[in-house]
């Protein structure tokens, strides 16, 4: 009998801190959770602070500019790169998205990332109700970090990330989303780990129940 096809995880990493990331260690947590509690996936990484995207030039946004009802040639040279994220994307069974929060929203190289990945007539469509998504859903995990508290009554700044990724990853089509916030104070010591602890419950709170209740065999968290 032929072997079920492995599931496919990408993992996207933002922080420029490489091994020192607090929002890569506990993605890297959730990796061995997933792993763990399914067949093994196979694991696309894709490493923007490594390899940041272009930003948008004028190439890319000329071939964008359509008359209505035109879809651009997936083969245009200047969306070559795009072409590249958005099939990485959509081949892709389960997301982990790990960001810091820089100046209260996502860094430079998530918002090239969107860029390239946000593209009219090809992961959205526009319509008089407003953007349409054309990608597949799939389970979608945001792992990120900030210094600082986001939320609740003691927090000093505004979350501009969280519902800005929210926004941004149901506009392509991306609505199962599970948010994962880590406040990592470099005034605490403790912090780091107490945050981690928290994550892996929650790993296992979501993953274990959604899994009890999932009669589908496809992963489903
Ligand atoms: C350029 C820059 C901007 C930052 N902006 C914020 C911010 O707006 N709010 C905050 O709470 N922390 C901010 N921080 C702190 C990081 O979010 C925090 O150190 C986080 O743990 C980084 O995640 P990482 O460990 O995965 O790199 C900033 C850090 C840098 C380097």
């Amino acid at each position: 009998m032929k072997a079920a096809p492995k599931a496919t995880i990408l993992l996207i990493e933002c922080s420029p801190r490489g091994a020192a990331s607090c929002s890569r260690l506990v993605a890297q947590d959730l990796l061995a959770r997933l792993q763990a509690v399914d067949r093994p996936a196979r694991v696309v990484r894709r490493d923007l602070a490594a390899d940041p995207p272009p930003f948008v030039d004028a190439a890319f946004a000329a071939s964008l500019s359509l008359r209505r009802g035109e879809s651009p040639a997936r083969e245009a040279p200047a969306l070559a790169c795009s072409e590249a994220l958005i099939a990485e994307l959509e081949a892709a069974d389960i997301l982990i998205l790990s960001t810091p929060m820089h100046n209260f929203t996502v860094p430079a190289v998530l918002k090239a990332w969107i860029d390239q990945v946000v593209r009219i007539q090809r992961s959205f469509r526009s319509t008089p109700e407003g953007k349409v998504g054309l990608l597949r859903d799939r389970p979608t995990f945001v792992i990120s970090a900030s210094g600082g508290l986001i939320a609740g009554p003691a927090a000093r700044q505004p979350d501009f990330l969280t519902p800005y990724l929210r926004t941004i990853l149901a506009t392509i089509g991306l609505r199962d989303v599970s948010f994962l916030h880590l406040t990592i104070s470099s005034r605490e010591p403790q912090a780091f780990e107490c945050e981690r602890q928290r994550a892996r419950a929650w790993f296992d709170e979501r993953l274990i129940s959604d899994r009890a209740m999932s009669t589908d065999t496809r992963p489903s968290y």
